[in-house]
């Protein structure tokens, strides 16, 4: 099933970005874990509209309704339901859509693989607003792993080519991932975050989009999760992040930059750390064989610029075989990437609590 992942967090996501909501079936959750609906919410807050000029001006109240699962505030060990429902739609806006292809979206790749039967409004089931769902599941893993002493920390790396600066994502302390969590642009340094915004909102002006990197680390995560070839701990956390829509590009570690390194200089030098085995650098990022070595698992997403552009552009009749233009209408974000944060850490979280669940599997 497509919209289905996880070997011990199971989650199904349903929904379409018009239709009347969006949510998810969580299975197979062993009983008695907390559910704290605070933390939950906050996180789907960092993840709303309308924050900022450079975010959609759609506005969803984004307030999800348990619908069975958890019983006095923890799971029951039966199937999780939850809804999102979707208020502010504009279904018109997207009339033109239903025979004339967004460059850089879904509709006609959609098309094609669902035979016209799909619902383009919104983008349908491509859309962003899937993401929500995924930030609940999100949500309720990291309250999972943070009281077991592991936390997930993302910040906006880049957008375009203005970097953002400050500590090593690697070293991060809780108190310091957390302050940049809270805010609304989340970069470490608040200048490098303006020239990112203003970037941004410039090239909103222009009627165009622009994209960037969200860099993210799992501190406090045991070593050995993770499975040789298949199971490998960077297959499965990337299978999340490419459910992502506009995620283009994951690295892990050094990532790309590996390459340029002699294997003296790549390889992670192991020593001992009042009783624990810890290595001198992180160029592997936090994983040996697929497997979690102890070390913080240190990723980045590339996010692509928002395929929804005012500017005109050529396309095509997918209907009629002819080629024609196309001015996009709609409410859309600017930037993805602020947006896309909380996401990126939710993907990180579960897969991090689906390893957990599955213990690791000894004699299996
Ligand atoms: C949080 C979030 C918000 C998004 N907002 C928009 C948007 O406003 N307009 C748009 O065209 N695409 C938006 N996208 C991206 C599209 O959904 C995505 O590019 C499209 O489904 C095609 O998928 P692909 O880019 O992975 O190939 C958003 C993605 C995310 C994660």
């Amino acid at each position: 099933m497509s919209s289905y992942w996880g070997k011990n967090f199971k989650l199904t996501v349903f929904g379409e970005s018009h239709s009347r909501g969006i949510g998810g079936v969580i299975d197979d959750l062993p009983a008695g874990i907390p559910v704290d609906m605070e933390g939950i919410e906050r996180m789907l807050a960092r993840r709303a509209t309308g924050m900022s000029a450079i975010t959609t001006a759609r506005k969803e109240p984004d307030k999800p309704e348990i619908l069975s699962g958890v019983f006095n505030g923890r799971t029951t060990g039966t199937p999780l339901a939850f809804v999102i429902y979707n208020s502010d739609r504009h279904s018109a806006d997207y009339s033109n859509l239903a025979e004339n292809a967004r460059p850089g979206h879904a509709d006609y790749s959609g098309f094609v693989r669902y035979g016209g039967f799909n619902d383009y409004r919104g983008g349908g089931h491509f859309s962003g607003r899937l993401t929500a769902p995924l930030v609940f599941a999100g949500g309720l893993a990291t309250g999972f792993l943070e009281s077991r002493g592991i936390y997930c920390a993302a910040h906006i790396k880049s957008i375009t080519d203005i970097e953002d600066e400050g500590p090593d994502i690697e070293s991060l302390t809780y108190e310091q991932a957390k302050a940049v969590k809270d805010k609304p642009f989340p970069t470490f340094s608040d200048e490098r975050g303006k020239l990112m915004y203003d970037r941004a909102l410039e090239a909103k002006n222009s009627l165009d989009s622009v994209g960037g990197v969200i860099e993210c680390s799992i501190a406090g995560l045991p070593a050995g999760l993770g499975d040789p070839i298949f199971g490998a701990f960077e297959s499965r956390l990337a299978e999340l992040l490419f459910a992502v829509p506009a995620v283009k590009g994951v690295e892990f570690g050094a990532g790309f930059g590996i390459t340029e390194m002699t294997g003296s200089a790549a390889n992670d030098e192991f020593y001992m750390d009042g009783g624990r085995v810890r290595t001198k650098t992180n160029n592997n990022g936090g994983i040996n064989g697929g497997i979690t070595n102890g070390m913080p698992v240190v990723f980045r997403a590339a996010v692509k610029p928002t395929p929804s552009v005012s500017r005109p552009q050529s396309t095509v009749n997918f209907k009629t075989g002819t080629d024609t233009g196309l001015v996009i209408k709609g409410r859309h974000d600017a930037c993805i990437v602020p947006r896309a944060v909380p996401v990126i850490e939710s993907c990180a979280a579960l897969c991090a609590m689906d390893f957990l669940l599955g213990g690791k599997k000894i004699n299996d």
